[in-house]
């Protein structure tokens, strides 16, 4: 038997997550690719939730073109699960997200939900965060002075060219950070003016990762 792609990996994680819908309730949707298998699979059981809070205008779509209602992250104080992918998670639930420009709705609709469920293909699971570049989001008149104190932590920080944030925001994406400390570093990136959030998810990091393997679905708690 041929080995599974990572878009088969993503479509089997995506159906698993659904198992960890609350019925009933308002379920935390994130973004990606990875995420677009959970909202196909959702929709499957559309009848069943009171709807989405989502992390992006892309989620967003794909949730109401499933007839799936998205509700204002205002008017939902708290939700039980928080469903997104990752673009690395360590052995501790850690994780660096943003690949999709997304991070700072991604940290927003994380941070009222009671369990973050990562689904993610086995790629993504590293020993020590900071091989994929690190994303920060940023006021765009920060840009510059960000780059120069991520550069004083060892880091090179490039802009993503033509990315404009649904916050109207930039990107940098940085190289050359080892994340050894995720927490600190987490708590030391987000408190210099301008940033408006850093990619490293420590605070609001995962409580369960549904991992594609060869071998199926992989369940890791945190
Ligand atoms: C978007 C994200 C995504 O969760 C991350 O980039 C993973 O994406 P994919 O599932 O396409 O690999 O953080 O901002």
């Amino acid at each position: 038997m041929n080995p599974m792609t990572q878009d088969e990996l993503k479509a089997l994680v995506g159906q698993a997550a659904l198992a960890y819908v609350v019925p009933g309730s308002v379920v935390g949707v994130g973004t990606g690719s990875t995420v677009n298998c959970f909202i196909d699979a959702l929709a499957g059981i559309k009848d069943r939730i009171a709807g989405a809070v989502s992390s992006s205008e892309k989620s967003s779509e794909r949730l109401r073109a499933h007839g799936i209602a998205v509700l204002d992250s205002n008017t939902v104080p708290s939700i039980p699960v928080y469903i997104d992918g990752a673009d690395e998670i360590d052995h501790h639930g850690n994780m660096i997200k943003g690949g999709g420009a997304a991070l700072t709705r991604e940290k927003i609709v994380a941070d009222t939900a009671e369990r973050f469920i990562c689904i993610a293909d086995e790629s993504k699971l590293v020993q020590t965060l900071g091989n994929y570049p690190l994303p920060v989001e940023v006021i765009p008149m920060a840009a510059a002075q960000v780059a120069r104190h991520l550069k004083a932590l060892g880091g090179e920080a490039v802009l993503r060219a033509g990315v404009v944030t649904d916050n109207g925001c930039h990107i940098l994406d940085v190289r050359g950070l080892s994340i050894t400390d995720p927490a600190a570093m987490e708590c030391q990136i987000n408190q210099w003016p301008g940033v408006v959030t850093v990619g490293i998810f420590a605070r609001n990091k995962a409580s369960v990762c549904l991992l594609g393997t060869a071998r199926g679905v992989k369940t890791l708690t945190f």
